[in-house]
């Protein structure tokens, strides 16, 4: 399935890409652990439900033309449904996640070796990084999250790996310990971020480079607002993050809310639970371009 050739553009002119994205089924989603101050063990999170609000954002996807694979989840492995921090993959190559905290550790050896079973050109980090958690690619540029999870290394391996510059942006409230919990790229050139998530340099950094940027609000954020999927036209996005919605709109984005309540359990979105395989063929209205 593509997106219908009559429907790509909206009426502001905004044209959504067909993506290949990877995820992976919450069967073995629980709260056993705490990285991240969203995560309460002692309350717990119930799998059947996030399954079913995990099956209906892949519907989403698959309902606009994206293209979704699956990876298998692992027992034991409870956060593995966060398929963003697998890894960062740009121009088909696969640069490897290497996570901060041992309860994820085994996550990152099992997506690479699915990159290197479909026979993608891959690199295992040699700091530690948590993917697409942290690395958010634009066209000209990567912009990369720091302060809690990745390592300033890792963002200049990932650029000598992947010849994208990369921008490094520090993130202050553990609330938003990725930079995907706070900033979410519109299109390839611009974005939408809650600027309280970061250090006052990297405020100054993204009003320079997105002065027309979309600035959420604290509301928006807490519900993980930020957490959202573009395709340049089309925006996924946690349906009670109604600021933001609002906003989408009237900026001519067509808004696909979703509800995965459950997995904020664990501290993620609809962004978390999905890694782009971006090969550098551009798709538009089913066209290879
Ligand atoms: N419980 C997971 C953690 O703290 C959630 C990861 C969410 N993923 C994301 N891309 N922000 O690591």
């Amino acid at each position: 399935m593509t997106i219908a050739p009559e429907s790509a553009a909206t009426e502001s002119g905004r044209t959504g890409t067909a993506r290949h994205f990877l995820m992976c089924r919450p069967e073995f989603f629980t709260v056993s652990y705490s990285i991240n101050p969203w995560m309460r063990p002692e309350k717990g999170a119930d799998a059947a439900t996030a399954l079913r609000q995990w099956e209906s954002l892949r519907q989403a996807y698959e309902s606009l033309g994206h293209r979704v694979s699956l990876i298998d989840p692992v027992e034991g492995l409870p956060d593995m449904v966060f398929a963003a921090n697998g890894a960062l993959v740009v121009d088909g190559r696969v640069y490897g996640a290497r996570f901060a905290h041992p309860e994820r550790a085994a996550e990152g050896p099992a997506y690479l070796r699915w990159f290197v079973e479909q026979g993608y050109e891959t690199l295992e980090a040699s700091f530690t990084n948590e993917g697409e958690g942290d690395y958010l690619t634009l066209d000209e540029m990567i912009l990369a999250g720091t302060g809690f999870r990745t390592d300033v290394a890792a963002h200049m391996e990932a650029q000598e790996f992947l010849g994208r510059p990369v921008v490094t942006l520090r993130l202050v409230d553990p609330r938003y310990y990725h930079l995907d919990t706070a900033l979410f790229p519109l299109d390839g050139r611009n974005v939408a971020y809650y600027p309280e998530a970061f250090s006052e340099g990297s405020r100054r950094v993204l009003r320079r480079l997105f002065p027309d940027a979309v600035v959420a609000t604290s509301a928006d954020a807490e519900v993980l607002g930020l957490n959202a999927v573009s395709d340049g036209r089309n925006v996924v996005v946690n349906a009670e993050a109604t600021g933001l919605v609002l906003e989408l709109k009237r900026r001519g984005f067509e808004v696909v809310p979703v509800d995965l309540s459950e997995l904020r359990k664990a501290g993620g979105g609809p962004k978390c639970c999905t890694l782009e395989i971006r090969t550098g063929e551009i798709r538009v209205s089913g066209e290879i371009r």
